[in-house]
C-alpha cells in the first residue's frame, strides 16, 4: 500500500506536523496531510501491526483534526478518520439484499476430502493441473462490505445468505477497514467484499475478565463475542471491542464507465494482493498458491500446527481454485461453490468432570438426558452442558456421575463425550439414574419399540405445551423475533399464555402490567404477531412443529396443497408419494391431522387471520422455471433487489457471474465488463430491462 519511499516521506511529515502541533502552529491549509498521515499510521498499527509513531504521538495528531474539524465544520470529510466515530444510538439493523448471496463452503476434514475434491474439480474443468490459492479459515461473523466511488457505501451481516441486517455504523469503528479506498486506480466504480470479523484471543479473554469483575457472565467464544458487537446499538461501544477484520473475496465488480476488469481480478491471489495495496487487511500474508493437491495437503498441515500461535481463532483451511476463469467455469451448487472447500481441522478434545445429569423433555415429549460438566475451553468455546442423546449413549458409554470424561467439539458440531476414564475413578461415583416418569409432568413414560428415547405421552405437558410455542415463533419457524424464547417462558409461567393460538389473543393490557414492557415494546410485539399472519405457509407448517418434519419437509408439504387444511384428506399412501417422504414421516403428519385437538388449533389460526394458502401455488406464475439471469449495470425502472426477486418468484434463478450456466444477461446503463463477457459467449442472451418485463408479462 505505502512503498518505503513514501513512507520515508510520511514519516517526516509526521514529525514536522507533529513539532507544530507541539508548538501550537498547526496550519490549517495542512489539514488533508494531516488526516493522509492519520490514516497511515492506522494503517501501520491496525492492518500492519507494526506502528512507527507512539500511541500518545497518534493521540496528539488525532486531537488536533478534531480540533481543526470543530472550528471549521466546512473542512470536515465523509471519509476523516474522526467520522468513524458514531453519533447516538443506532435504532435498528434494517435488511438489505447482498448483490451476490454469500454462500457457504463445502467441509471436508480428511485428506481423502480433498483429494476426492480435487478429482472433482479436474473432472468438471477438464484441467489437469490446478493451481490452488490456500489461505486460513477464518471464524468470525461474516461480513459485506459494499464501496462505490471509492467510498465505504454498506456494511452488512451475513444473515441468510441472501439478506443481511445493515451495519454501516458499526462496520465504520473497525480501524483495519478503511472509510474510503482507490478503487478508481482500478477502473472500479462499484465493489461488493466478503470478509470475517474477528475479536483476537487476548482481547476476548481481558473483555472477559472485565465481564467477570463486574459480575457479568462470560461470553462462550471470540465468534460470539464479535457477531454480537456487531449488533450492538451504541457504535461507541463497538469502537471499544477492538474488533478485526479479514477481507478475503471480491463478489461483485462494476467497473467504471469504458474501463476494463483491473487483471488483478483474474486470479484470487492476485485479488488478495489487490485488496491488500488498496488498504485492507486482506490474508496476503497467510495465503500461498500451490500446485497440485498434495501440496495443498503439506500447507494445510504445516497451517494446523501454526493454529495456536495465532492470537485469533481459524478453524482450518480454505482452498480455492486460483483461476477466477476456472472459477466461474466450475460454477457452485445451490449451497456452495464448487470451486472451494474449507478444510476442517482436528477436533479438539478436552478433560472435565461430569457433575450431574438432567433431563430435559422436548416439544414431541422426548426426554434427552443433558450432562453437566465443570466448564472446559474447547477450541474457542466454553463448554459446560454436553447432550447424551438417549438413555443408550448412558450405557454404551458407561457414564457415572463423577467421571473424568472427554469431551470432544468439532467445528460448529454440538460437543459430546468422547468416553469416560473408568479407570481413574475413586469408587464414590454414582450410576446415572433415568427416570420412570416425566420430570415435569410425571407422567410414566414410555419407549415406543424400535425407538431409543423415552418419550412423556402426555401432550399437555407443561414443559411441551411451552417447548412446542418457542418453535412456533422460532427463526425457522414463524419467526416472531420480539416474542423470543425468554418472553414466551415469561408470558407462560404467568398464564398469559398456554396454547399456540393464544399468541394471537394475547393480553396486551396485562402484559403492559409486567415489568420491561412499556408503551414501545408492547407496539413492537404487535406489529411482529400481526405480521407473522402473513409468513408462508410452509415456514407455518414448519412452525407447527409435527414430529420429523423439518424445514425440507415442511416445504415438500406446503407445495403438495393450495391449502394447509387439504393436508386432512391425504393418507398415509398419498403422503409417500411426495418427495422424501417415508412411512415414519407420513404417519406423523397422519396422526397431526387427525388428532382433534390439532384440527381445534389449525380452525382457531386460520379465524385469527393465518395465512394458509399456498401462495406460489395458486398464482402458478413460474414463466422462468428453470432459466437463470443476471443483472448488470444500473436498471431504469426496477430496483435490482426487486428484480432479482422478481425473477425468483417466476421460478427463475440468479447466478453470480456470467458463465456458461447463464441463460440471461439482463443489460441496464452502463453496464461493463459482464456485457463484455457476455458478449463473447454464444449461450448467453443478453437482454434490455424492457424485454425482460415482457418475459415476465408472457404468461
Ligand atoms: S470464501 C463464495 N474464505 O466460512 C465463497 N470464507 O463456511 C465465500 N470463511 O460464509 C467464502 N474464512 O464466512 C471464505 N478465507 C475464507 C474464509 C471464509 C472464513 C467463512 C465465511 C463463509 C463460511 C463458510
Amino acid at each position: 500500500m505505502y512503498s518505503s519511499s513514501q513512507t520515508i516521506q510520511l514519516q517526516q511529515q509526521t514529525s514536522t506536523l507533529l513539532q507544530s502541533i507541539n508548538e501550537n502552529q498547526f496550519d490549517t491549509g495542512a489539514i488533508q496531510q494531516l488526516r493522509n498521515i492519520i490514516r497511515f499510521h492506522e494503517y501501520r498499527y491496525y492492518v500492519q501491526a507494526d506502528p512507527l509513531i507512539s500511541d500518545s504521538e497518534f493521540d496528539r495528531l488525532y486531537a488536533q483534526l478534531k480540533k481543526t474539524e470543530t472550528q471549521f465544520p466546512n473542512l470536515v470529510t465523509a471519509d476523516s478518520p474522526t467520522q468513524r466515530v458514531g453519533h447516538g444510538l443506532t435504532k435498528n439493523f434494517p435488511a438489505v439484499q447482498h448483490l451476490v448471496p454469500m454462500l457457504s463452503l463445502e467441509n471436508g476434514y480428511n485428506e481423502a476430502d480433498l483429494i476426492n475434491w480435487d478429482r472433482k474439480v479436474r473432472e468438471l474443468s477438464g484441467e489437469q493441473n490446478i493451481q490452488y490459492s490456500i489461505e486460513p479459515k477464518f471464524d468470525g461473523a461474516s461480513i459485506s462490505l459494499i464501496y462505490e466511488n471509492n467510498l465505504l457505501l454498506r456494511g452488512a451481516t451475513r444473515g441468510n445468505g441472501v439478506t443481511g441486517d445493515e451495519i454501516t455504523t458499526n462496520i465504520r469503528q473497525i480501524k483495519s477497514i478503511p472509510l474510503s479506498a482507490n478503487f478508481s486506480d482500478y477502473g472500479i466504480q462499484q465493489i461488493e467484499i466478503r470478509g470475517e470479523v474477528l475479536i483476537n484471543k487476548s482481547t476476548f479473554q481481558k473483555f472477559n475478565d472485565e465481564r467477570a469483575a463486574a459480575g457479568l457472565p462470560p461470553l462462550a467464544n471470540p465468534r460470539n463475542a464479535a457477531a454480537g458487537s456487531l449488533r450492538m446499538v451504541d457504535p461507541n461501544e463497538v469502537a471499544k471491542r477492538g474488533l478485526e477484520a479479514f477481507l478475503y473475496h471480491v463478489s461483485d465488480v462494476t467497473t467504471l464507465p469504458g474501463q476494463p476488469l483491473t487483471p488483478l481480478l483474474q486470479s484470487h491471489h492476485n485479488t488478495l494482493k489487490l485488496l491488500w495495496q488498496l488498504g485492507f487487511r486482506s490474508p496476503e500474508k497467510e495465503a500461498t498458491t500451490v500446485n497440485g493437491i498434495e501440496d495443498v495437503i503439506d500447507y494445510c498441515k504445516t497451517f494446523e500446527e501454526k493454529r495456536d500461535d495465532l492470537d485469533y481463532e481459524i478453524d482450518g483451511m480454505v482452498i480455492k481454485v486460483d483461476s477466477l476463469t476456472l472459477q466461474e467455469k466450475l460454477g457452485m451448487t445451490t449451497h456452495h461453490p464448487r470451486w472451494a472447500i474449507a478444510f476442517k481441522f482436528k477436533a479438539r478434545q478436552a478433560t472435565s468432570k461430569l457433575t450431574a445429569v438432567e433431563f430435559q423433555v422436548g416439544r414431541t415429549g422426548s426426554i434427552t438426558p443433558v450432562a453437566k460438566i465443570d466448564p472446559v475451553y474447547i477450541g474457542g468455546v466454553t463448554v459446560t452442558s454436553v447432550s447424551l442423546f438417549n438413555e443408550d449413549v448412558i450405557r454404551e458409554k458407561d457414564l457415572k456421575i463423577g467421571d473424568t470424561v472427554l469431551v470432544e467439539r468439532a467445528g460448529d458440531v454440538i460437543p459430546y463425550i468422547v468416553k469416560s476414564m473408568a479407570e481413574i475413578r475413586q469408587g464414590n461415583e454414582a450410576e446415572i439414574i433415568f427416570p420412570d416418569n416425566c420430570p415435569v409432568c410425571a407422567t410414566p413414560l414410555h419407549k415406543p419399540t424400535g425407538e431409543s428415547a423415552w418419550r412423556c405421552m402426555n401432550p399437555a405437558c407443561d414443559a411441551q405445551v411451552l417447548e412446542r410455542l418457542i418453535h412456533f415463533v422460532s427463526k425457522g419457524g414463524m419467526d416472531i423475533k420480539s416474542l423470543g424464547e425468554s418472553n414466551i417462558r415469561r408470558f407462560y409461567e404467568m398464564g398469559l399464555l398456554s396454547t399456540i393460538p393464544g399468541i394471537y389473543q394475547l393480553n396486551y393490557f396485562e402484559i403492559a402490567q409486567l415489568g420491561g414492557f412499556g408503551p414501545k415494546s408492547i407496539e413492537n410485539l404487535k406489529v411482529a404477531i400481526e405480521a407473522s399472519k402473513s409468513q408462508t405457509l410452509n415456514r407455518l407448517i414448519f412452525a407447527l412443529g409435527i414430529r420429523y418434519v423439518g424445514e425440507t419437509t415442511a416445504k415438500t408439504l406446503a407445495n403438495a396443497v393450495n391449502n394447509l387444511l387439504d393436508l386432512q384428506h391425504f393418507n398415509i399412501e398419498k403422503l409417500m408419494q411426495l418427495e422424501d417422504i417415508g412411512p415414519k414421516v407420513a404417519g406423523s403428519v397422519y396422526e397431526f391431522f387427525h388428532t382433534p385437538e390439532n384440527l381445534h388449533m389449525l380452525h382457531q389460526l386460520k379465524d385469527a387471520g393465518l395465512q394458509f394458502e399456498n401462495e406460489k401455488k395458486t398464482t402458478g406464475n413460474d414463466v422462468l422455471h428453470g432459466q437463470t439471469f443476471l443483472f448488470t449495470g444500473t436498471l431504469n425502472k426496477l430496483k435490482r433487489s426487486e428484480a432479482e426477486q422478481m425473477v425468483e418468484d417466476a421460478g427463475g434463478k440468479i447466478v453470480s457471474g456470467v458463465s456458461s450456466k447463464l441463460n440471461f444477461l439482463i443489460v441496464g446503463d452502463d453496464a461493463g465488463s459482464k456485457l463484455e463477457k457476455a458478449k463473447k459467449m454464444n449461450s448467453v442472451k443478453i437482454i434490455s430491462e424492457d424485454d425482460f418485463l415482457q418475459m415476465l408479462n408472457s404468461r
